[in-house]
């Protein structure tokens, strides 16, 4: 049994102050669900997650990442490592996000850097995929992840594969309100399992958790969750309320 998993990417939002107060929210609200019945992340701005992981230490709510760099030290102005960020209690790290990809430019050959260096710096990596709303229009969507998944994993040893989790975020349905039907959800993540099975085995593609991201609000979670390869949701603009995220935490117990 796959256990749900939760996570909060607060993207480059939120201040000293109230990146502490979230987090001291949601920690106070979710005390019976985090840890035991559902995993639950949050991803804050890099300068924020020292404070975040200290106002969350008394909790079973992990700390995540929303990015890396793939050498461990060095002379890369401006990077920070997976050692640096094991060092101040992050467990998570997002990987290729849709912004990473199509904002800043990164491809497919650093992003599988990053999630090599992720895994041998002791963090587990949450690799993103997911197609642009004309490859979706061109019925390009299997043939985009496909190239995402099997790219982004060159190289991982089936024994590293457990580390990772997958989060399928269709690019059209970040942050525009558009959410995938939970059907086009569920094909998406059968696909991507499929394909983790053809690399790895059926056995520990079965292992693997797929989250959703994309639009992800109160309204939607269980209907999403309630999919057989929906394994849990990576929350964007809803996870910066609180009361949303507890909410979305709920949905997927
Ligand atoms: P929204 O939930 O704001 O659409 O963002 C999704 C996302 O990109 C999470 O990583």
């Amino acid at each position: 049994m796959r256990k749900p998993f939760v996570a909060g990417n607060w993207k480059m939002n939120t201040d000293s102050y109230a990146s502490v107060e979230l987090a001291e929210r949601i920690a106070s609200g979710s005390v019976e669900t985090a840890g035991q019945s559902v995993t639950v992340a949050v991803c804050p701005p890099f300068v924020y997650l020292q404070a975040v992981a200290r106002a969350l230490s008394a909790s079973s709510i992990a700390v995540g990442a929303q990015d890396i760099y793939f050498e461990p030290k060095g002379a890369f102005t401006g990077e920070i490592s997976a050692s640096m960020l094991k060092d101040i209690g992050c467990v998570y790290c997002l990987c290729g996000h849709s912004e990473r990809r199509h904002v800043i430019g990164e491809t497919d050959e650093l992003i599988n850097k990053k999630v090599a260096a992720a895994i041998s710096g002791g963090l587990l990596p949450i690799l993103c995929v997911g197609e642009l709303l004309a490859e979706r229009e061109a019925s390009q969507t299997n043939q985009v992840v496909t190239r995402q998944v099997k790219k982004g994993l060159a190289d991982l040893s089936a024994e590293k594969l457990s580390a990772v989790t997958i989060a399928y975020e269709p690019v059209w349905a970040i942050g525009t309100g558009l959410t995938a039907t939970p059907q086009q959800a569920q094909e998406a993540h059968d696909f991507i399992r499929k394909l983790l099975g053809q690399m790895y085995g059926g056995q520990l593609a079965e292992e693997i958790r797929i989250l959703y991201g994309g639009s992800v609000k109160p309204d939607n979670a269980a209907d999403l969750m309630s999919q057989q390869d929906v394994d849990g949701l990576l929350v964007g603009g809803a996870s910066l309320k609180a009361d949303d995220f507890l909410a979305i935490i709920q949905a997927a117990v």
